[in-house]
């Protein structure tokens, strides 16, 4: 049994393989797909008559910000249009508070911390970490975050200042929040602080490819539960039309708004309204969104269940594995402590992975049992030899054989 998996790995490692599946970008097809928007004619000037080409519109043009506005389900003065980075706006978020919040700003508390549900994204506690945010981890469940460990974190600590979470397709394990889960964290997280920050980092709003649970529009759960002032949302087009190349939106309320309007004045003048007029031209409206999306669900879909073919070939005692229905990531659960090797013995054979570790704060995987794959940056073909590799070290870091 071992002398087949040794042979096996010895006849993968020959092969001299190089594939990186590393990171959860869009493949050169799906890029394609929005081709048009670089040679797109456009007017000189919005539909309100603003030069399109000088500075001005601090907020975005109309049009970006209407469809901001059907995207996000928000009202458009609760909109802002920004440059081409979401984590960008998040950033700005997290440091208009830093610096002006009140009663006290964040830099002036002693130890503040956010809510992450694990496994997450990695910038998310780069980002945190850069301010000297403490993250605190919270589990996942299919419907979304562990409430009861969420209320007990906060029950435990009155530094906590906020949650920073992505509400549908989660980076990485692809949960969806359910509309329940989320009426519940608003109660929970305003109940003990009216000026708790939920932040939320919705990249993966469109990206469905397989059937996926409802959700209703996170704006309208803050409204219902009035606690849009506390409520901040971000997307942006980066898996919608070009990597770092999209708009990006933010919908928020109140204090909030104020505070990065307050931060956004002084660093940048205006976002690049001539790459909104480019988007808001090609896209029209939400529906020529999905319909875009659609055609993204296509070429995705395949790259995924090629990952879910493999996956199912491991034993269950092995690991498990989540099966998202949308976004860009799987993750794999080893049963032992093993997620570490498993990502060595695929670097030995020519396969980058995420590093172990890095979905939770400061790397550190208590269990040592997540692994992030991201197989849209790929080949078919390439995925399949990157999914070989990755069974064939899981088995043989479960069965502790040496190489
Ligand atoms: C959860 C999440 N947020 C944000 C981003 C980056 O988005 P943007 O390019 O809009 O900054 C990514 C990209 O991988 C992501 O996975």
């Amino acid at each position: 049994m071992h002398q087949e998996i040794i042979t096996k790995f010895n006849l993968l490692k020959e092969r001299q393989i190089s594939i990186d599946i590393t990171r959860g970008k869009p493949d050169s097809d799906q890029l394609d797909l929005s081709n048009e928007i670089v040679d797109i004619s456009i007017p000189s000037f919005s539909e309100e008559g603003v030069d399109l080409r000088n500075y001005g519109e601090p907020f975005g043009i109309k049009e970006a910000r209407r469809l901001g506005s059907e995207l996000l389900d928000a009202p458009i003065e609760n909109i802002l249009a920004g440059e081409q980075s979401s984590l960008l706006l998040t950033y700005q978020t997290v440091l208009s508070n830093f610096l002006f919040a009140e009663p006290i700003p964040w830099k002036d508390l002693k130890n503040p911390k956010f809510i992450c549900p694990v496994p997450g994204f990695d910038r998310h506690f780069m980002m945190l970490e850069d301010f000297g945010i403490d993250a605190v981890p919270i589990p996942l469940n299919d419907d979304g975050i562990d409430l009861a460990a969420f209320e007990e974190e906060l029950n435990k600590d009155n530094e906590i200042i906020g949650i920073l979470c992505v509400p549908k397709h989660s980076n990485p394990s692809g949960e969806v929040y359910s509309d329940e889960n989320l009426s519940k964290m608003f109660q929970i997280g305003s109940n003990f602080s009216e000026k708790f920050l939920f932040l939320f980092d919705h990249a993966y709003l469109v990206h469905d490819f397989l059937p996926t649970p409802e959700q209703k529009p996170l704006w309208q759960i803050a409204t219902e539960q009035k606690v849009q002032d506390q409520t901040v949302i971000t997307t942006s087009f980066s898996k919608i039309s070009f990597g770092g190349g999209g708009i990006s939106f933010m919908a928020t309320a109140g204090h909030s708004l104020e505070l990065i309007k307050r931060v956004r004045t002084t660093m940048i003048i205006c976002p690049d309204k001539l790459n909104q007029k480019r988007h808001t031209e090609f896209f029209k409206n939400v529906d020529g969104i999905k319909m875009h999306m659609n055609k993204h669900a296509d070429l995705i879909r395949p790259k995924f269940e090629i990952a879910y073919s493999y996956l199912e070939k491991l034993s269950a005692d092995c690991g498990s594995f989540s099966k998202p229905t949308g976004g860009y990531f799987i993750t794999y659960s080893t049963a032992k402590p093993i997620a570490t090797r498993v990502v060595e013995l695929c670097k030995e054979l020519g396969v980058l992975i995420t590093p172990a570790g890095s979905t939770f704060p400061k790397n550190h995987d208590p269990k040592d049992s997540v692994i992030r794959l991201a197989p849209t940056y790929v080949s078919k073909e390439e995925l399949e030899v990157a999914m070989e590799v990755f069974i064939t070290s899981v088995e043989i870091a479960h069965l502790d054989i040496n190489i």
